[in-house]
């Protein structure tokens, strides 16, 4: 599969522009209350920490959907050979800024030319569910062609029924993005049609900050 053969959100350019706009707040959030912070979350962090722990070893590591690199940066304080690439410009530039010691690019999950069977792991950690219904599985395959055989997917997104059209986030910032929100059960199954097998979910219930997520991690079969 080419870079090509996905098709390119119609509202990309408004999703890459929003992230630009929150995406000084959001580093604040994450730094002053730890929310969007896996330390802090010890669920969140146990997941990742088996995705570490599964991944160890093994090929690459490409944290899709970066943000300001907080994971990216865990992983690479985990000895892990990780990268991160994020939609956003300022979402880079942050994440360069608190993390020079890690690597960071501009791309969308979109228009990633990943090669066959390069990649030991790949995350869409709470940075896939912007993505179009129907662009989702063109992702998920192309994640999992990237992988390498054993080779492990770990996502984390917004549980429930439709879509959200976000016009303010982060601090009453000005948004235009629509989150689309995913039944567990929908998510598994399109995870087994990208041909990865799941190996694990964790349900994460609403709080006073966000609504209920899930954790999927599924492996490419060896
Ligand atoms: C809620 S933040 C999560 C960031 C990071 N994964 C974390 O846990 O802190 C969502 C991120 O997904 C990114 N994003 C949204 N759509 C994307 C796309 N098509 N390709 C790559 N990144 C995307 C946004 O720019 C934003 O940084």
């Amino acid at each position: 599969m080419s870079r090509h053969s996905i098709d390119r959100p119609a509202d990309l350019d408004a999703v890459r522009d929003s992230y630009d706009r929150v995406a000084d707040n959001y580093v604040h959030m994450v730094r002053t209350t730890g929310i969007g912070d896996i330390r802090r979350h010890p669920w969140l962090k146990a997941s990742i920490d088996a995705f570490a722990d599964s991944v160890d070893g093994l090929g690459p590591v490409l944290d899709v959907g970066c943000g300001p690199g907080t994971v990216t940066a865990y992983l690479a304080g985990r000895g892990l050979d990780v990268s991160g690439v994020d939609l956003s410009p300022r979402m880079v530039e942050n994440a360069r800024r608190l993390y020079p010691e890690c690597r960071f690019e501009v791309a969308s999950a979109t228009e990633l030319d990943l090669g066959e069977a390069t990649l030991g792991g790949v995350l869409g950690w709470w940075s896939l569910f912007n993505l179009p219904r129907a662009v989702l599985p063109q992702v998920l395959a192309h994640f999992a062609r990237a992988l390498e055989p054993g080779g492990f997917f770990i996502t984390a997104t917004h549980v429930g029924d439709g879509d959200l059209r976000r016009t303010e986030a982060y601090g009453g910032v000005a948004v235009e993005w629509t989150t689309h929100k995913w039944r567990p059960e929908e998510l598994v199954e399109l995870i087994e049609r990208a041909g990865l097998a799941p190996v694990a979910e964790l349900r994460i219930p609403a709080d006073e900050h966000t609504g209920p997520g899930v954790v999927v991690m599924a492996r490419k079969p060896a």
